[in-house]
């Protein structure tokens, strides 16, 4: 291992991470957390290019830019883009990558941050593509998970939502199967986890199984990540309603540990009601801050070779 491993690196995949990279990120993530702003990106540039809405990921990456000095271009949807003349995502990567140091992405398309990679020259953060993955969000759920409950291994978490098209989701099985950690899957039947992420579960000796009710499960795990529908992955498939199974109704909170905390990457609906936001399970705002800490961290250590 290399004193910095992320130096000069792409961020497409959490398949691309091992335990190493990512205690390594960590460890950054909490000097960055600790130390506020530096210098260390000064006279650097960051291409902010996010064809999909965000609130999260686009503002944090931006403010983390600032945070550390670099200047940030960008935009936040494509109808300022030639992409409306008809120019291609490859051609649109190839101009972006004259200008910046880096360049952070987000598409509808699952694979069009493997391609940007591909094509540029400079290192490139997959900022979610499509329902694929989602690779910075998983970094901070499993930062933020670590942080509040102190370990990682022998933890018990379910997984709750929308498991087929969530690429938080996606990216957060990866993560966890570095660790020595118990997935509890729940969801409706026709949005549980694909065969294939189960398969590469099984290879890995995850221990996993399937509920369709947080009732079923909020008794036996130390972190409940909610997730929504993701209703926009899946509009032929409408006549799936949302079930209320789902839903963390305040009640069900009595039969948790208490030490558990609960996680979403947020944006909610119904399946997270604001009543849970006052009790001490609720950890999603503070993970939506650590997500500002995270993405210092690569920032800074995919651009300085030197940091530890
Ligand atoms: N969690 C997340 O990706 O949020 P945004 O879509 O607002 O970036």
């Amino acid at each position: 291992m290399t004193a910095n491993p992320l130096f000069g690196r792409d961020v497409i995949s959490m398949t691309d991470f091992d335990r190493d990279d990512v205690k390594a990120v960590f460890k950054m993530t909490e000097r960055c957390k600790k130390e506020g702003k530096s210098s260390a990106l000064n006279q650097k540039i960051i291409a902010s290019c996010f064809f999909e809405p965000s609130t999260r990921t686009r503002f944090s990456f931006e403010a983390a830019a600032f945070r550390l000095g670099a200047e940030v271009l960008g935009f936040g949807n494509e109808q300022m883009l030639s992409v409306k003349k008809g120019e291609s995502l490859h051609d649109t990567v190839r101009m972006l990558d004259q200008y910046a140091d880096l360049m952070v992405i987000r598409h509808p398309l699952e694979g069009s941050a493997r391609l940007a990679a591909e094509v540029a020259e400079i290192p490139v953060i997959n900022a979610g593509d499509g329902a694929n993955q989602h690779p910075t969000q998983a970094l901070t759920d499993v930062f933020t998970i670590q942080e509040c409950q102190g370990r990682l291994d022998g933890l018990a978490i379910a997984l709750v939502g929308d498991l087929k098209y969530g690429r938080t989701i996606h990216s957060l099985v990866e993560l966890c199967a570095l660790f020595d950690i118990r997935l509890y899957l729940v969801s409706p039947e026709a949005l549980t986890l694909t065969d294939a992420f189960c398969d590469r579960l099984k290879k890995r000796s995850v221990r996993f199984s399937f509920h369709q009710t947080i009732e079923e499960v909020i008794s036996s795990v130390d972190i409940l990540y909610l997730t929504r529908i993701q209703r926009e992955r899946f509009l032929k498939c409408s006549f799936i309603s949302d079930p209320e199974e789902l839903v963390l109704r305040p009640e069900l909170l009595k039969k948790a540990r208490s030490h558990l905390k609960i996680l979403h990457p947020l944006p909610r609906l119904a399946e997270l009601p604001r009543e849970i936001d006052e009790t001490p399970f609720a950890c999603y705002f503070d993970q939506a801050r650590n997500g500002l800490f995270v993405r210092q961290a690569l920032l800074t250590m995919i651009l300085n070779e030197t940091v530890t």
